[in-house]
């Protein structure tokens, strides 16, 4: 009798392997993100094939669509018509994210969640994400404007608010404006161990927010660092914050992994622009199939532990698997 390991046995049979299977992945637990546009009409972004850009009339259609195939929740991001150095677009009442803010409830109610990116560089004329002194993004003198704007999002609708920016202290802020406005139990999903990753290339392109000088690295984490990056959702979760969030996902499954074992705050991963549009790219060139490709890819991020994942692939899955 030969004595070895006979895992096979646990996968030869389609239908206990199905029932085996330790991960799913459940379109409850997936984001869309949509692009709000001041421009008329729809336009595909062309570093994201299959992705557009709405103006709000022409997304009302669109997300529709989205709660149909069992989508119903977004996170929304605003491209001005008009950019200027302290990013005021961002905050304006009848700014263009307020605006489908306050449109797409009017239309969808409470069947559509609506969670918004706060941060300030689709905004600004420099395309940093906070003010500019000198060469220089100042942390302290950002964060009013950050406390202003999402409360200015949650005037107009929004029923989560999620900073971007990566300034310290903004949760703190942030939880300060929403609580003194009444807003105690409108959550915050902080953009908390986010990288300075050049996985964001297509989304810049779509949101026309590349920065004009530098970089961000002065801000956005550096790659190869775990443990001070952990030390940023930390941070996070000690100011307030109630769910945290890990970006890019698949090259940093480890840091997800490792925040999933010490924290029990429910964790998100976001699914970046360059991650699509890798996958998009292989599959038209025939290299890969689409829809494997896609499962095995959000497959992995649940399983290293996300609770939400944010993905431009939610819209055209059929996955419930
Ligand atoms: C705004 C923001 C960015 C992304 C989400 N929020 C761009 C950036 O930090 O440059 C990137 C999302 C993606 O690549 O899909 N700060």
């Amino acid at each position: 009798m030969e004595t070895f390991y006979r895992g096979r046995r646990y996968r030869e049979n389609p239908i206990l392997r199905r029932a085996l299977q330790e991960t799913t992945i459940d379109r409850n637990k997936l984001i869309q993100p949509v692009f709000f546009t001041e421009a008329p009409g729809s336009t595909e972004v062309s570093s994201m094939p299959g992705m557009y850009r709405h103006s709000v009339e022409s997304s009302l259609p669109y997300l529709e669509r989205l709660l149909k195939k069992g989508i119903n929740k977004i996170i929304a991001f605003g491209i001005p018509a008009e950019k200027d150095e302290t990013g005021s677009a961002a905050f304006e009442s009848d700014g263009i994210i307020q605006k489908a803010l306050r449109e797409t409830k009017k239309r969808f109610g409470n069947d559509l969640y609506l969670i918004t990116d706060v941060c300030m560089c689709e905004y600004t004329s420099h395309g940093h994400c906070g003010i500019i002194r000198g060469n220089n993004v100042d942390n302290d003198a950002t964060l009013p404007y950050l406390g202003k704007i999402a409360l200015s999002h949650v005037d107009a609708g929004a029923d989560m608010v999620a900073p971007s920016d990566m300034m310290d202290g903004r949760v703190g802020i942030i939880r300060n404006a929403l609580d003194t406005n009444g807003y105690t139990g409108t959550p915050i999903l902080a953009y908390s161990i986010k990288f300075a990753s050049s996985f964001y290339g297509p989304f810049r392109d779509a949101a026309g927010s590349t920065p004009g000088f530098g970089d961000r690295k002065g801000y956005q984490l550096n790659p190869p660092n775990s443990r001070i990056s952990l030390l940023e959702a930390y941070a996070d979760m000690e100011e307030g914050a109630d769910i945290l969030m890990v970006k890019p996902a698949l090259p940093y499954l480890d840091i997800l992994k490792e925040l999933r074992i010490s924290t029990k705050l429910p964790l998100a991963a976001y699914q970046v622009s360059g991650e699509y549009s890798m996958i998009k790219a292989a599959v038209e060139k025939g290299w890969l199939e689409e829809k494997s490709a896609v499962r095995e890819s959000l497959v992995s991020i649940f399983r290293a532990g996300a609770d939400l994942v944010i993905t431009y692939f939610a819209e055209d899955l059929d996955y419930d698997q």
